[in-house]
């Protein structure tokens, strides 16, 4: 059988630990972190340099066999779901693990796919620089996996998504070569910008296996506060107010409803509110600068001050030490493990323009609402780029298979109105498995035409990550 002698190839070629073939080996990799796919698959390949990431990629496609890569598995989206049949192979970059420089003069660090983006940031912060891209799965996101689906986060408000941070890429492409593109320079107009063709290409395309990013000063003076609002119109203004005040001082601007507060009061251990009282949409505002004259907390504070006596804000909460800033981000960053113990969610992960956010989540909620009476209606997210995750939880005591039968119905009221109100359905998290369906009605005609066009340029033989981002060839 071609499994079977491929198999054999790629296991010479891996060395020990390098290939797995136990079902108790490989489960992990075959289901996502949603727990929405559950696959099968004969092999985990795991490589540990970017020449044996080429030699498998390169034997594969000899064989004509597909390959799921696979990073830290956090995807939101199914964007590294393992297909059911289990004629796939899931490639993990698991090993490819080395920072391989930081230069902190040209600000800029040269590392492999599978370091996850905590051990980044640590590395970034221990050469006195910052690597200004965060998200709540960063414990456990790579990389590479960050890249390919150009993960946004807390501070893109202020730096951008993860392709405004790429510099230079290294990557395997669909036949096993490889591309060399690790420079490190910030002009280098030579053509076609390849790399950025990769990042947010979700292992469609090319397989990333090192990159250069860049890096940014560290902060001096770091301010986090919480605050208690009336409505999502008095978050924008909330927003508003700093960006008047000081428009590069902000470096995250976060929106919460007060639904989903209490699920992570009530679901997530020491994650109690530090209000006087629960309220009806809550802001994380952290500011941030390179200066170092003891003037941010007086900008916060004089900020705050304003909302207070306008009512805009209903009551706050200044984090005095780093200690109690982390416990203000758990808030936020434990969002979304509060709604999955809650039991079924549907998540949409939407942008629209900032201005428009507080429509958003006025209709939306209705409509959501009056499709299925008794939904929690939990969304949250970054408010300062206008990305809302529009997530739904299903209603208390309901049967969770029956509520995640209906989730198309459910995305599908949502971006009727993130299109009026001229967003996107898909903001920072991918297309992946979850919303090909969708590109069609959203990227049809010409754009998913030249989308085909690239992909079958790059990728004639469909190898990589098949049934990703694009919707089946019969669609659009
Ligand atoms: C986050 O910002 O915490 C994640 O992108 C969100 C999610 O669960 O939808
Ligand atoms: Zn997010």
């Amino acid at each position: 059988m071609i499994i079977d002698s491929l198999l054999q190839t790629l296991g010479d070629l891996l060395g020990p630990g390098g290939l797995l073939t136990d079902p108790a080996d490989t489960a992990p990799y075959c289901t996502d972190w949603r727990g929405l796919y559950h696959g099968r698959t004969p092999a985990v390949l795991r490589p540990n340099s970017t020449g044996a990431v080429a030699a498998c990629v390169a034997a594969c496609a000899e064989a004509g066999v597909r390959l799921v890569p696979m990073g830290g598995n956090t995807s939101m989206v199914g964007g590294a779901a393992v297909p059911e049949d289990g004629s796939e192979l899931v490639l993990s970059l698991s090993r490819l693990a080395r920072i391989r420089a930081i230069d902190a003069i040209d600000m800029t660090m040269t590392i492999e796919a599978g370091v996850t983006l905590k051990a980044a940031q640590d590395a970034a912060r221990a050469a006195g620089c910052l690597l200004p891209l965060s998200i709540s799965s960063e414990g456990s996101a790579q990389i590479g996996g960050v890249l390919a689906t150009n993960a946004g986060g807390n501070n893109t408000v202020r730096y951008g998504n993860a392709r405004e941070l790429v510099l230079g890429l290294e990557a395997v492409m669909a036949d096993g070569t490889v591309f060399e593109g690790l420079r490190r320079l910030r002009k280098d107009n030579t053509g076609y910008a390849l790399r950025q063709l990769l990042v947010g290409s979700e292992g469609t395309l090319g397989i990333i296996t090192a990159a250069v990013l860049q890096l940014s000063p560290l902060p001096r003076q770091v301010e986090v506060a919480l605050c208690g609002v009336a409505s999502p119109e008095a978050a924008l203004a909330l927003f508003m107010a700093f960006r008047a005040a000081d428009p590069s001082a902000i470096q995250a601007f976060e929106y919460m409803s007060g639904t989903g507060m209490a699920l992570v009061n009530t679901l997530i251990p020491d994650a109690g509110l530090p209000l006087s009282e629960p309220a009806p949409h809550y802001v994380l505002v952290e500011l941030a600068t390179a200066r170092d004259d003891g003037t941010l907390r007086d900008l916060l504070e004089g900020v705050l001050a304003e909302a207070l006596e306008t009512g805009g804000v209903l009551d706050a909460v200044v984090a005095e030490s780093g200690t109690q800033r982390l416990a203000i981000w758990k808030l936020r960053e434990e969002h979304s493990e509060a709604q999955k113990r809650a039991g079924g969610s549907v998540k949409n992960d939407v942008s629209v323009p900032v201005s428009r956010v507080p429509e958003l989540i006025a209709r939306a909620t209705s409509a959501c609402e009056a499709l299925i009476p008794g939904i929690r209606v939990a969304p949250f997210g970054h408010l300062g780029d206008g990305n809302i995750h529009f997530n739904l939880v299903q209603p208390e005591g309901a049967d969770t298979a029956g509520f995640l039968a209906r989730d198309h119905e459910i995305m599908d009221t949502v971006c009727a109105i993130v299109r009026e109100l001229e967003g996107s359905f898909s903001a920072e998290h991918g297309v992946g498995r979850l919303k090909p369906y969708m590109m069609p009605d959203w990227r049809g005609g010409a754009e998913l035409a030249a989308m085909r066009r690239i992909k079958q340029a790059l990728d004639p033989k469909g190898i990589l990550n098949h049934g990703k981002l694009l919707p089946d060839a019969s669609a659009g």
